[in-house]
């Protein structure tokens, strides 16, 4: 990856340091609106680490994920049931996996192979009904709005 650039002017462009953090800020936000970030209504986090599952039980599912979401045009979507993934090596379980978690809901999946996966992506993701025989965990996170910082902010604290 390339390093956002070193403080200072380079005297033969005449180009600062702020052009340039400017010029990579517009580069990644081009990156991130291709992607359809700022339009996503979840995010889907597979843990395929092998302290959880096997490697290939960890890709399967994730080959698995990526092809129900492309089917069902939940992602790179926009729209209530856009849903952006990414795969990750731990989320700190670390048993029981494939590990999946689902935000803002909060809710956390264990044992998600790829046979469990269509299942889930219909039920949770189309349907809105998460699947509590495969869940071991929830942390719904506050909308912005609920939180005490935003509260305060409303009320002039
Ligand atoms: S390796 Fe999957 S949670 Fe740690």
């Amino acid at each position: 990856m390339k390093p956002l650039s070193d403080a200072g002017t380079n005297a033969a462009s005449g180009e600062s340091s702020n052009d340039r953090l400017e010029a990579e800020r517009r580069r990644l936000a081009a990156i991130a609106q291709q992607l359809k970030i700022g339009a996503y209504h979840r995010h889907v986090l597979l843990c395929v680490g092998d302290s959880c599952c096997r490697a290939e039980v960890g890709a399967a599912a994730w080959e698995c994920l990526k092809g129900e979401l492309k089917r069902r045009n939940l992602s790179l979507a926009e729209g209530p049931q856009a849903c952006y993934r990414t795969k990750v090596d731990c989320l700190r379980i670390c048993t029981g996996g494939p590990i999946l978690v689902v935000y803002p809901e909060g809710t956390w999946y264990m044992g998600m192979t790829a046979d469990r996966i269509p299942r889930f992506v219909q039920q949770h993701l189309v349907e809105g009904q998460p699947i509590e025989e495969w869940i071991f965990a929830r942390n719904p996170l506050p909308l912005l709005d609920d939180r005490p910082d935003a509260q305060a902010r409303k009320a002039g604290r």
